[in-house]
Parts: structure tokens; C-alpha cells; sequence
């Protein structure tokens, strides 16, 4: 009883399919439609889709149903469920890096959040429509602005910490059954209107017909960064979101069809942008704007003719894609959270208030580093970038690569068993796939990109 309010008190969870939605609504979020587009663009297109689908389905798939399985059997914050499982101490130094991780990288998806809700806001005022220059100046102008994108993106963490702290988050799990669709429906009706535009298919072409020359260590780094990201894999974040499952969640299964979607809502951001951007001239690798000034000409081209479809459609898209990353935010903020509340013994009060305010300086300097201080710059990169390059690409898989070895190597083989299979009622076929994998092709893998990336091999 005592364990189940405690547990009830941590996340405020409603239901069995809440919580699967939660982790969905984790993974789903401003990964897919902004940092995808943005970083297969950069990278090359297809080629770089490719090794992506590659890193999701051999090391992103195990490394998820690895965090579901320590979470899920320690029921426990991050920190604890790795020391719980191992009985060893140095382990939970795995979930202190999650947790240092989600922190990070809270701190600068809130910039490109707040700049979500600039656009929401100027959208219910009629003021992103325009051409692709008008689009780029009204992009660079706001980033640039010493106030307004730091405002903003202080406001996102606000109201990120309000709803873990006051629990309505049972409301939010709820709003995500309809709005999850909706989002993907509105995705869809964008990606026709997107492809019939003038030399669409230029790219489609960029986005599908892979050109193996732009293939380099580089982009076998950026892809598997990218893969974790978007599967909110390495920090630990599905690890606390598992010790909420029940003991029938299917952990396969549910990491089977979160990954899916995943990947399927980023592909369709892509044919959302690619499209578009060849169609009216923008350049596909303008980075992290990319999809900002690349949509108000697909709202306006598309729907221009009928102003108000016009109005109704951009507010509608930035509204979903404000409430995805919210989801996303959530479980970034809880890491941290639960992690105060049960090891500091604070009350989930002050401990939300320690990674807000954490969140909140790191936002502040990194937007300030994309605009109004752009000499801000670590090793060659904006603060943003770098928080970005060196979450993604650095610590992510490195986290992920821990847990692997962890559920591989130091769980007894049998408690990996009883997680996998549900007692040895479901998947039972696979386990042994599942150990091989998480034992060597992950760590290896891994590795064998870092070694790469360093030039060392
Ligand atoms: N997966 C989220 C997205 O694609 O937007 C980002 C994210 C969430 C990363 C939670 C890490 C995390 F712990």
C-alpha cells in the first residue's frame, strides 16, 4: 500500500495505457519534426536515413527494451534501479549521467520549444505567412532578439515544471490519445500538400535516393546521436518511466511500436520539409531553422487561396507540435525530479524547482548563443550546438551503451529472462536474439563509431 502511494505520488501516472503514452509522447516530440529534418539535411538525405533506420532497429530497439527492463524490475529513479540490480555502487554513476544528460539537454530543447510558441503566437496573430525571404528574415530577426526567445523559452520550462509539480499530467496523458493522432493526421494532410508543390519532387528524390558518397564516420555519429534522441534513449528517462509499468506490459512489444512511430512521424516530418524547401529554393542543409522558415511557405502555397484553411492549419500545426514537445519535456524534468525527491529525500516541490532552475540558466545562455551573443561559442560551435552535439552524439549512446552492457553482462541472466518473457509467457523465441545483441552488437557497434568519428579506425 505504502509502495503504491509512493509510486502514485512520483509521477501522478493514471493508467496502464498512460504510461505507454507517456513513453510514446516521450519519444515522439521536436526530435522528429525539427532535429530529424534538420539533421538528414545536413547529412546528406538518404544515405544518412538509411544508417539512421539502421542504428533504430540494431542498437536503438535493444537499447530501449534494456532501459525497460532495468526500470521495470527495480521499479525505482534512475540512479537507484542500477544500483538496486547490481548491488554494486559504481553503477548507479549510469543513471547520474542520465540524469545530467536529460538536465542539458531540458535546457536548450526549450529554446527550440519557445521558439515553437513564438510561432503559435504570431500564428493566432496572422504573422508568419509570407515568402521564403520573409520567412528567413522573420526567423533570423526573432532569434536574434536579446528578450523574446529567452522569454519564451523560459515560459516552455514553466509550464513544463507546473505540470510535474502539480500532477495533471493525468490530463495530458489523456489529451495525447486524440492529439497524437491528430498530429500524425495533420502530418499526412502536409506532406501531399508539401509534394504537389512545383519540383517537389526534387526532395522526395533527396529524402529516398540514397547518394553513398556522403556516407563518413561523421554521419554514421550524427545518425546514431539522432536514433537516440529521438528514442529518448540514454538518459535513463524510459528506465523511469518502466519502474511505472505493469508487470504484463508487453517490453518488446510496446518498444516495437514506440519505435515505429517514431520513426514514422520522422519520415513524414521529412517529406513534410524536403519537398517543400526544394519547391521554393531553401537549401537543406540551412540547419537548425530549417523547418521554420520552410513551413509558412508550404502553409501559404498550399492553402494561401483560401486564407482562413490558411490561418486555421498553421495553428493548428504549431499548437500539436508545442503540445509534443511538452510531452517530451515532462519526462526530461521527472528524470531529474524523482531522482531529487527519493535519494535527497526533498519534497517534489523543491526538487522540481533544482532542475527547473538548473534548465532554466542553461536556456537562457544557449539562446542568447543562437542570436543576440553569437561569440558565445565552445570548440567552434554556439553553446546551443555544442549542449546539442554533446548530449546526442556523445553522451546518449554512451548511456545506452552502459545499460546494454549492464543487462548483458552484470543482470543475472534470469532476471533478464523474467523481464523479457513475462515470466516466460511471451517472446520467449527471441531471448536469446536479445542477449547477443545487447551483449556484443551493441557495445560494439558503439564503439566501433566513437573509434571511427576519432579517426582512430
Ligand atoms: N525524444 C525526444 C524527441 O524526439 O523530441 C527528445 C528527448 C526526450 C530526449 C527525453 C531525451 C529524453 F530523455
Amino acid at each position: 500500500m505504502t509502495h503504491n502511494n509512493t509510486k502514485a505520488e512520483r509521477t501522478g501516472f493514471g493508467s496502464k495505457i498512460g504510461i505507454i503514452l507517456a513513453t510514446a509522447g516521450s519519444a515522439v516530440g521536436l526530435g522528429n519534426v525539427w532535429r530529424f529534418p534538420y539533421m538528414t539535411g545536413e547529412n546528406g538525405g538518404a544515405a544518412f536515413l538509411l544508417v539512421y533506420i539502421a542504428c533504430i532497429l540494431l542498437l536503438g530497439l535493444p537499447g530501449m527494451i534494456s532501459e525497460f527492463i532495468v526500470g521495470r524490475r527495480a521499479q525505482a529513479n534512475a540512479a537507484r534501479a542500477y544500483d538496486n540490480l547490481s548491488g554494486e555502487r559504481p553503477w548507479r554513476f549510469v543513471g547520474y549521467l542520465g540524469i545530467f544528460t536529460a538536465t542539458i539537454i531540458l535546457g536548450f530543447y526549450a529554446v527550440v520549444a519557445g521558439w515553437c510558441l513564438q510561432y503559435l503566437y504570431a500564428s493566432l496573430l496572422g504573422h508568419v505567412q509570407g515568402s521564403a525571404d520573409y520567412a528567413q528574415t522573420y526567423f533570423q530577426q526573432f532569434a536574434s532578439h536579446p528578450v523574446k526567445p529567452v522569454m519564451w523559452a523560459l515560459a516552455f520550462i514553466i509550464i513544463t515544471h507546473m505540470v510535474v509539480v502539480r500532477g495533471v499530467r493525468k490530463g495530458i496523458e489523456r489529451a495525447s490519445k486524440f492529439l497524437m493522432p491528430i498530429l500524425l493526421i495533420l502530418l499526412v494532410i502536409l506532406v501531399i500538400a508539401s509534394c504537389s508543390l512545383p519540383n517537389a519532387w526534387k526532395g522526395v528524390e533527396f529524402l529516398f535516393k540514397p547518394d553513398f558518397s556522403k556516407l563518413n564516420s561523421h554521419v554514421f555519429l550524427e545518425a546514431l546521436g539522432q536514433a537516440f534522441f529521438s528514442l529518448s534513449l540514454g538518459t535513463a528517462c524510459l528506465c523511469t518511466y518502466a519502474s511505472y509499468f505493469k508487470r504484463d506490459t508487453n517490453l518488446l512489444g510496446s518498444a516495437a511500436q514506440i519505435s515505429v512511430l517514431d520513426t514514422l512521424i520522422a519520415i513524414l516530418s521529412g517529406l513534410m520539409i524536403f519537398p517543400a524547401a526544394a519547391s521554393v529554393g531553401i537549401n537543406p542543409d540551412s540547419g537548425p531553422s530549417l523547418i521554420f522558415i520552410t513551413l509558412p511557405n508550404v502553409f501559404q502555397q498550399a492553402f494561401g487561396a483560401i486564407p482562413v484553411v490558411e490561418y486555421v492549419v498553421s495553428i493548428m500545426f504549431y499548437a500539436l507540435l508545442v503540445f509534443a514537445a511538452l510531452t517530451s519535456t515532462i519526462s526530461m524534468h521527472e528524470i531529474g525530479t524523482a531522482f531529487f525527491t527519493e535519494e535527497m529525500h526533498m519534497k517534489r516541490r523543491n526538487a522540481s524547482f533544482v532542475i527547473t532552475l538548473t534548465a532554466s540558466c542553461i536556456s537562457v545562455f544557449c539562446a542568447w548563443s543562437v542570436g543576440a551573443w553569437d561569440s558565445l561559442k565552445i570548440m567552434g560551435l554556439s553553446l546551443m550546438d555544442f549542449c546539442d552535439r554533446l548530449t546526442a552524439n556523445i553522451l546518449l549512446p554512451l548511456g545506452g551503451m552502459l545499460t546494454c552492457i549492464f543487462v548483458g553482462w552484470f543482470i543475472p541472466r534470469k532476471i533478464v529472462f523474467e523481464e523479457f518473457t513475462n515470466q516466460g509467457s511471451i517472446n520467449a523465441n527471441l531471448f536469446l536474439l536479445f542477449v547477443f545483441t545487447v551483449r556484443y552488437i551493441c557495445p560494439i557497434g558503439i564503439v566501433l563509431v566513437f573509434l571511427h568519428q576519432l579517426g582512430i579506425i
